[in-house]
């Protein structure tokens, strides 16, 4: 463990203390209570794991997210059900009524991955997949927010040379609820040929339209204040409208430098001259499709997290990849792009943008230290798998922390009569006691006015 924690003696609250049953407390000793680790907040989180690599991600993303609260004072309180496969697998549908339902009545929702060889030759309905696009028509989460960045630890790892792919940074802004994936009429049926045809539907309306466009003008309002929006209004009436609307829309928007490029070109720009673009806005098949592309600029799949977000309610939370069965319970997935879907998460979903930066600072932090799982892998770095990987992260969490962990204060339990040692603090989202803590850390005096000692670690743990 990299960092030393800080030791503060002066009174900080809220301070949190976790001690046995007043029954059992011993009277007269004490001396230690903890804090930093006191939550102010609590969040319901669904987890869903799904299938494939899903499990081995989202457990890596849970840790993640539990060290940050720990650090930043916030309780998560998880419930994993089950999705796609799994969900399949268990209960005969790919979206139990119980799993929509968890996931509406909690503050966001983190999911790993559906879909596998097992389940490819079932009828539509009974497909996983079917149980994903209902999850987000379930809970209305029409704006999907998928960046592609490429991190200069990474610019190797692109297919695009150095100087073409260095520096990309863009947001795909995705319609996530309408558009040909939920269009009607859609279905199978004979022509007039006798001939058996599949077909779907394009359909967006106006509301639709304005409502993704506002997220985007956001967006890009946030970012460089360029937006461009990509549709194929040279052929399809869908896209028209799409064009008309976004264009009136801009009137709103002056500080946002707009333009508009058909989809074929944007695919072509993308490989071109990725760094022409900064946010992108456009309908659900192009957003499924311009996004995997995009994900090639920066090496990985494995990298791409996004947050999938509605008017009101939970977001939706996912790395882009899908479950990969060809890798899946071997150790090797990447979990970076689900443990940066968890930062996605604490950002848009509940607005800890510390606790966020806390997670992304620790993933770049752990690619600066030289990990890098197969799919990022280059000669002379680190490969590890996807628990490694994690708990490098973890690491890389611990080391940057900024904030005071520990107090040491003798006054509120001496008087309540609680022990020190039956009292807890939280390391590396571990509860440990204080007896624990004092095998694993020397303190050490400073002479800082706020910090009387620091705890260094006895051994790495
Ligand atoms: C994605 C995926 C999904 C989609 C599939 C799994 C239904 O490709 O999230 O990009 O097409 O939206
Ligand atoms: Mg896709």
């Amino acid at each position: 463990m990299a960092a030393s924690l800080q030791l503060n003696c002066k009174p900080f609250a809220p301070l949190l203390l976790h001690s046995k049953p007043a029954s059992k407390r011993v009277p007269r000793f004490s001396t230690v209570r903890c804090c930093a680790a006191a939550p102010s907040k609590s969040y319901n989180i669904t987890l869903l794991s799904g299938d494939g690599i899903g499990p081995e991600v989202i457990s890596v993303a849970k840790s993640a997210l539990q060290l940050v609260a720990s650090l930043e004072g916030i309780e998560f309180k998880f419930r994993e059900v089950p999705v796609g496969g799994a969900a399949l697998d268990l209960t005969g549908v790919p979206l139990p009524e119980e799993t929509l339902s968890t996931a509406k009545d909690s503050d966001a929702v983190l999911l790993g991955a559906i879909g596998g060889y097992k389940w490819d030759n079932n009828e539509k309905h009974l497909k996983p997949e079917t149980g994903l696009l209902q999850l987000r028509a379930g809970l209305k989460v029409f704006a999907n927010l998928r960046p592609a960045t490429v991190l200069p630890q990474l610019v190797d790892a692109s297919t695009l040379k150095k100087d073409v792919a260095e520096g990309v940074d863009l947001m795909v802004v995705r319609e996530l609820t309408g558009g040909i994936y939920f269009g009607k009429p859609r279905g199978f049926s004979t022509n007039e040929n006798g001939e058996e045809i599949g077909f779907n539907t394009e359909v967006y309306s106006s509301h639709e339209i304005d409502r993704i466009a506002r997220v985007a003008f956001e967006t890009a309002r946030k970012r460089s204040g360029k937006l461009c929006s990509v549709d194929k209004a040279n052929v399809l009436e869908a896209s028209m409208l799409w064009r008309k609307r976004v264009t009136a829309l801009s009137s709103e928007y002056p500080d946002v430098e707009l333009s508009h490029m058909y989809v074929d070109n944007a695919a072509m720009q993308l490989v071109r001259n990725p760094k022409q673009f900064d946010t992108i806005v456009t309908n659900n098949i192009f957003g499924d499709i311009l996004s995997d592309e995009a994900s090639m600029i920066t090496g990985s799949i494995g990298m791409l997290p996004s947050a999938s977000i509605g008017e009101s309610g939970p977001g939706l939370f996912e790395p882009i990849h899908g479950s990969a069965p060809d890798i899946a319970g071997q150790d090797k997935a990447n979990p970076l792009a689900t443990v940066l879907s968890a930062a996605m998460l604490l950002r848009y979903g509940l607005g800890e943008e510390k606790a966020a930066r806390r997670i992304e600072a620790a993933v770049l932090d752990t690619l600066d230290r030289g990990y890098r799982t197969g799919d990022i892998y280059s000669a002379g770095q680190k490969l590890v798998g996807c628990k490694e990987m994690g708990e490098q992260v973890m690491k890389s969490i611990d080391s940057k922390v900024a904030t005071p962990l520990l107090l040491i204060s003798p006054t509120a339990e001496e008087r309540r009569g609680v022990r020190a040692e039956e009292s807890f603090c939280f390391l590396s989202s571990k509860r440990v006691s204080i007896t624990q803590l004092r095998d694993l850390y020397e303190y050490v005096p400073t002479d800082d006015p706020l910090s009387s000692a620091r705890l260094l670690p006895r051994r790495v743990h």
